[in-house]
């Protein structure tokens, strides 16, 4: 079957004249993008469909199915996975809004020029330990009903639905944690059974997020360099086999409990896989892109994992920074975008995975930002009174992001009064540079000049603003000795 489709992929690119011989286009094919938008201001969708067009991007998972998103994306090829968020699992439990799901979401787009649709992501790690069960045994039904109602609606043949699930669903009971012992998790198991049987009925792929970042924080004692593709000085040895990066482990970890169950052949595609640039100490474009410059060239190769050579469909996470993200997990998780909140690629990438200068990614055009107006704590103020400095900052920190400002981050070494105008600078440009959101009790002004420092860049917001995130301004002009007495 993967012979099969690797071959009539192939014949589709000869067809097409994509394929350059010399050069591993075929995979470039294969890498996808996740499009997240826990943003306070957001590319406009039709910028960011023309990003993805521009750096020849044709892929993208979603985690929804927003109209303006559909829109932007209809008429042009870039396959698709849409999203059912995990709140609306219990509605997906009843078949008739299944249906209507996917009547709304799903068939209204299938037309000539409409959107191409590849998948349905049914939930979003469901299964997260950090989720108290809330949706496991939600999980399976919906992911039967969408995929059913897929299947009525003469779709299901070629529009998969998939459940997104994260690592720790599986993993391995032997002390060094070979790969080849990988079963899935005892509390969910029966659940994982009967999802991976149907997926394997309807020839759906199982999709699984992949966090060597992560690996990082799950045991203090993870061998750095294991994170990344360079080489280890021990490998871990599963039989004969030498593993010398945890995405491999952990991919073939997930290939031998699909084995214990009797799927090892099951295809699997990779949801998400990434690294983020700020937010913590191991998160930066020195160890993205020391990290991307390992995975990419070797998908290109079509290297696969010991156990699963081959192509692999995989998913980057992510697209853009999301400023707005929880950061319950972290502050890196609104540093995980390959480019900067306004299109901008970080670093160079040639996302073909060559490291070939003329193909690194280019950024999002015509982006309109504020004029060059920054909010600085006031050369002359008066901060005797520290607490109150720290209250304003605070404030400040609740409704805008300053992720940056922690412990080996790139705002990390700022003093005090740096934090302060950092803090007070998020804050005016979340509030779309309203010349009252700078003024924190007497504390601070609006400059012209740049008060960037080193690493630390302030930043000037889009002007394109999605108002809706943002704190109504009556509440934001209620300044902090204010709102702390409330
Ligand atoms: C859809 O996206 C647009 C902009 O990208 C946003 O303004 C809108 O609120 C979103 N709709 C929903 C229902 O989230
Ligand atoms: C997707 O389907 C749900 C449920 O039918 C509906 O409420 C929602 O508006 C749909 N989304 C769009 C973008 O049409
Ligand atoms: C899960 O349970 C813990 C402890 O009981 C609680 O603190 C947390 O808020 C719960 N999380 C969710 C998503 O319900
Ligand atoms: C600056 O702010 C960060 C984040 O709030 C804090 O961890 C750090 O201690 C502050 N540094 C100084 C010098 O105030
Ligand atoms: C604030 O902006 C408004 C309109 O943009 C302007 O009329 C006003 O003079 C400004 N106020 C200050 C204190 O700069
Ligand atoms: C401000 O200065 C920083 C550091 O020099 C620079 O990276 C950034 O682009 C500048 N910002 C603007 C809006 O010009």
């Amino acid at each position: 079957m993967t012979g099969f489709i690797i071959l009539s992929y192939f014949i589709v690119l000869l067809s097409l004249g994509l394929l350059d011989y010399g050069s591993n286009i075929l995979l470039v094919e294969g890498l996808g993008v996740n499009w997240g938008t826990m943003a306070s201001h957001e590319l406009p969708p039709k910028t960011v469909v023309q990003l993805l067009l521009d750096n020849d991007i044709k892929k993208v998972k979603l985690f929804d199915a927003n109209l303006s998103t559909m829109n932007a994306l209809a008429g042009t090829d870039i396959e698709v996975m849409v999203a059912i968020p995990n709140d609306q699992l219990l509605a997906m439990n009843d078949v008739n809004r299944a249906k209507d799901w996917v009547r709304r979401n799903v068939t209204q787009y299938s037309f000539n020029g409409g959107v191409n649709i590849k998948y349905v992501a049914v939930g979003n790690e469901p299964f997260l330990t950090s989720y108290n069960d809330s949706f496991v045994s939600l999980t399976f039904p919906a992911l039967r009903n969408i995929q059913n109602a897929l299947n009525d609606a003469g779709v299901g043949s070629s529009i998969k639905a998939t459940v997104p699930l994260n690592a720790d669903v599986y993993f391995s009971p032997t002390s060094n944690s070979v790969p080849s012992a990988g079963q899935f998790r005892t509390d969910i198991l029966d659940h994982m059974t009967q999802i991976v049987h149907f997926l394997h009925q309807n020839n759906a792929p199982f999709t699984i997020n992949i966090y060597p970042f992560l690996s990082l924080y799950a045991d203090e004692h993870f061998p750095v360099d294991f994170a990344f593709f360079d080489g280890v000085s021990q490998p871990i040895m599963d039989g004969n086999i030498q593993y010398t990066n945890v995405f491999d482990a952990n991919f073939d970890t997930l290939v031998s409990s699909l084995k214990a169950l009797g799927f090892g052949d099951m295809p699997i595609l990779v949801g998400e896989v990434g690294w983020p640039t700020d937010g913590d100490r191991n998160a930066n474009i020195n160890l993205a892109s020391r990290f991307y410059n390992g995975l990419l060239p070797r998908l290109a190769q079509n290297k696969g994992t010991p156990l699963r050579p081959g192509y692999i469909e995989v998913y980057l996470f992510g697209l853009i920074d999301e400023d707005a993200k929880s950061i319950a997990p972290g502050n890196f998780e609104r540093h995980w975008g390959i480019f900067r909140y306004d299109g901008q690629p970080k670093f160079p990438m040639d996302f073909r995975g060559h490291n070939q200068k003329n193909k690194f990614l280019v950024r999002a055009r015509n982006v309109q930002y504020f004029s060059k107006k920054w909010c600085a704590l006031k050369s002359d103020a008066d901060i005797s009174d520290q607490q109150k400095l720290v209250d304003n900052i605070n404030y400040a920190c609740t409704y805008a992001d300053c992720t940056a400002l922690g412990y080996g981050s790139s705002c990390g070494g700022l003093d005090t009064n740096g934090n302060a105008s950092y803090a007070f600078n998020a804050f005016f440009q979340v509030q779309n540079q309203d010349n009252r959101s700078c003024n924190f009790q007497g504390l601070a002004a609006i400059t012209t000049q740049n008060i960037s420092q080193g690493t630390c860049n302030f930043i000037i917001q889009m002007g394109t603003s999605s108002s809706w995130r943002l704190l109504p301004l009556s509440l934001a002009l209620l300044m902090p000795s204010m709102l702390l007495l409330l």
